[in-house]
């Protein structure tokens, strides 16, 4: 019996993750595997109304829970930075999520703005560190508001979190049958940071002889998978450059209605998301694309080991997928939850 925590958050979240659940229901009533789901109501409303992010307590039951099921965070009413800080990014802290797992993978049918690429170029997953870097929120301002106002942000590189990290993608590499590992770096100009990073994969990739170990400075990586994406097999990377090159992902992938992915910390708790955001523009209008929020289900259960069900998702994605006039929302052909109904019954059949 899995325990699921399920946090629906802000914007179009619930309604994403509605239709996940959905599916996740269904999957579990084809292969027969259980879970109970407890809700969270964390988010900008509650925030709005009560002040509070995340209290310590949920941070202690979810350490208890098999994994965590997130929808979206970020809200129009709400000063950027609160949520993403107080909520996000603190689960991803406090549960040492350390690899956001980002698989970039264009589906069959599928529009790409890529003109001249397919499904066969473009599949391709970014590990990308997810408790360090410039999202640590070490620095300060000095002087704010005057003339000599100083801001300084650092950026932390531990070599137990950077070595953690690499480690991760060679063995996933390896796991995946893939050939090659690229590291994306900035080593001609972070000459001590990833100075580290380089020292590091160089050293761990000694245990895995069987990997081909690939450099590449992030401009030119935003530059390939544009111009040549069916170089990258498996790219890791630090998380402000992460976060940066899986937006990009995301687009050639056919849009941020089908990129999700996951928060992983492989002795703890990990956190399975779509990466869109909360789309306020759309909040309510039952036009976003559940699609993300599912396959986001598809790797939250083949982490649990529930590989039968994942890849009868990923069946399920990929035929539904090639029936959508679009990936984006509002122009999918359907409404949200028509997909999450219409899901259901693909499963079934599938089985
Ligand atoms: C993401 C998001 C977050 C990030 C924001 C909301 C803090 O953009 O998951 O990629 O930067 O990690
Ligand atoms: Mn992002």
């Amino acid at each position: 019996m899995y325990k699921i925590a399920v946090v629906p958050g802000d914007g179009t979240g619930p309604e994403v993750v509605r239709e996940g659940l959905k599916v996740l229901k269904a999957v579990a009533e084809v292969t027969g595997f259980k879970f109970e789901t407890v809700n969270y109501d964390f988010g900008g409303d509650r925030y709005l109304k009560t002040g509070e992010t995340l209290p310590d307590s949920a941070i202690a039951e979810f350490k208890e829970m098999d994994a965590i099921y997130l929808g979206a965070v970020g809200h129009p009413g709400v000063e950027p930075g609160i949520l993403e800080k107080g909520l996000l990014l603190k689960i991803r802290f406090a549960l040492d999520q350390y690899i956001n797992l980002r698989p970039v993978k264009l589906y069959p049918g599928v529009w790409t703005p890529l003109r001249d690429k397919g499904p066969e170029d473009i599949n391709f997953v970014v590990v990308r560190e997810n408790t360090e870097g410039l999202y640590t929120g070490v620095g300060g301002i000095t002087k704010k508001g005057t003339p000599d106002e100083v801001a300084i942000q650092g950026m932390v590189n531990t070599r137990k979190g950077v070595e953690r990290c690499i480690r991760y993608a060679f063995q996933y590499t390896k796991e995946q049958k893939r050939k090659k590992l690229t590291l994306c770096d900035k080593a001609n100009v972070l000459t001590y940071a990833h100075d580290l990073w380089r020292r590091a994969f160089e050293e761990v990739g000694k245990e895995y002889p069987d990997i081909e170990k690939d450099y590449a400075f992030v401009d030119a990586v935003c530059m390939w998978m544009v111009k040549n994406p069916e170089w990258f097999e498996v790219i890791v990377t630090c998380n402000m450059f992460g976060d940066i090159i899986t937006d990009l992902g995301a687009m050639i992938q056919g849009g941020m209605g089908i990129a999700a992915g996951g928060n992983i910390n492989p002795e703890g708790t990990s956190m399975f998301e779509p990466i869109g955001g909360s789309a306020p523009k759309y909040t309510g209008k039952n036009v976003i694309n559940p699609l993300a929020a599912i396959s986001a289900v598809q790797m939250m259960l083949e982490y649990l080991g529930e590989t039968k069900s994942a890849l009868l998702i990923e069946e399920a994605v990929i035929k539904t997928c090639g029936k959508m006039k679009s990936l984006s929302a509002g122009k999918m052909g359907y409404t949200t939850t028509e997909v999450g109904t219409w899901w259901q019954v693909l499963l079934k059949k599938n089985k």
